[in-house]
């Protein structure tokens, strides 16, 4: 159980004036987030508590909750968004280790650092997951949004999710049924302040080295091969890592087009009337040849493509001439430059969000999580 320590210090130091270690619980006081995110952005936490087993983490949230005070989690920093003023409440690193590989079972530890598991199933020969390489984040956030690219969802290998559950006060083992995932979605984004997720089953599949059938075009294209076909797990793994980099998608703390949480917006979904207006929309702005990407999500809905139309209302890449800006290699990545605020962020996102409700009539949503920020 954390000790509380007194807060040492004026906290505008913005430096963590106060640490101890008890135990293997480490807090500090007063401590950066900016460097615990991808984007390098947000306040101090007037306490940040690393916790590397199950049960610290439990052990944390319970003091959190039983004192009421606010709880923020932190995985791997790459979805979040976290104001300029920080967060007065106990924010909780959870950095619990654990991939245990049992035939095509795999659990894994929410601290887990995703792609070096995503690495590790694809040289145990094992297939499911090859095409999420390079996604930056730790395996215990991948459930809570359905993490996808390249044609997989967690959802499609997750079998089950052992979180703790605020409200009951005690760990829960949620099936997949439970789960509620859909696009970029789960019961857990859904009521975000009752699981804490502690660790992820998947079950796997052995294709004798092959991946699973690869269904995303452009990965097909960049791999010579037909949308259905397998190919060699490695393969499958290095053109999606390729195609990433290539879109500023993978980190690179050198690469500012990679201080970003990936895609910023979600792309939208839209009832066939809508889509029909915006095609009616699209065709006015941009004339009759101009086909939107369009893509079939369940029985009534299209998906579009959120970064078609950010660029398209005349966000390019590299947009903006402050310390935030699109990212040089994709439109849907916000990418701070260095020496920006949250603030800055977030008047290039509202601006952005502005540009295309005028262009489009479409309002894009964002996908990162925001705290004690908003757009
Ligand atoms: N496009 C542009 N301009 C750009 C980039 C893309 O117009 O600068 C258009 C093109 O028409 C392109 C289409 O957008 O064909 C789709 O682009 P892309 O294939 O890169 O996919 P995305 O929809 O932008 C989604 C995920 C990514 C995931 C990729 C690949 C969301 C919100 N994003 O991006 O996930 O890596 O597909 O599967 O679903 C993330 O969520 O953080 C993320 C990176």
């Amino acid at each position: 159980m954390p000790v509380r320590c007194p807060r040492a210090g004026p906290r505008s130091t913005g430096l963590s004036v106060a640490s101890r270690s008890l135990g293997r619980v480490q807090e500090l006081h007063d401590a950066p987030l900016a460097p615990l995110t991808t984007f390098r952005l947000g306040g101090p936490a007037t306490r940040l508590v690393t916790a590397e087993t199950d049960a610290e983490v439990i052990a944390a949230v319970r003091e959190a909750d039983d004192s009421g005070t606010p709880l923020l989690m932190i995985g791997g920093g790459s979805n979040l968004v976290i104001g300029d003023k920080g967060f007065d409440g106990t924010a909780l690193r959870i950095a619990t280790r654990g991939f245990e590989l049992v035939g095509t079972r795999l659990e894994l530890a929410a601290g887990e650092v995703w792609t070096d598991a995503v690495a590790r199933t694809v040289e145990a020969g094992l297939a499911g997951v090859e095409c999420l390489a390079g996604i930056p984040g730790s395996a215990g956030a991948t459930p809570i949004q359905n993490v996808g690219a390249y044609g997989q969802e967690v959802s499609s290998t997750i079998t089950e999710v052992i979180a703790y559950d605020r409200h009951e006060g005690r760990t829960v083992t949620l099936t997949n049924e439970e789960c509620a995932f859909s696009y970029r979605h789960s019961r857990f984004k859904a009521d975000p302040a009752r699981y804490v997720v502690l660790r992820v089953r998947f079950e796997l599949e052995d294709a004798a080295g092959l991946s699973a059938p690869v269904k995303y075009a452009e990965a097909a294209r960049a791999l010579g091969v037909e949308p259905g076909d397998r190919v060699p797990l490695g393969a499958a793994r290095e053109t999606v890592l390729k195609l990433r980099a290539g879109k500023g998608m993978v980190l690179d703390a050198e690469d500012h087009d990679t201080w970003s949480a990936g895609s910023f917006f979600t792309n939208p979904i839209l009832t066939h009337e809508q889509f029909a207006a915006f095609h009616a929309r699209v065709r006015e702005r941009l004339g009759d040849g101009v086909e939107p990407p369009a893509y079939p999500a369940g029985d009534s809905h299209t998906k579009t493509s959120a970064a078609w139309l950010i660029d398209k209302s005349g966000f390019t890449k590299g947009y903006g001439t402050g310390p935030a800006r699109i990212s040089t290699k994709h439109t849907l990545a916000l990418t701070n430059r260095g020496g920006a605020t949250t603030e800055d962020l977030l008047a290039l996102a509202r601006e952005v969000v502005a540009g295309v409700h005028e262009a489009f009539g479409i309002t894009l949503v964002n996908e990162p999580v925001t705290v004690g920020a908003s757009l």
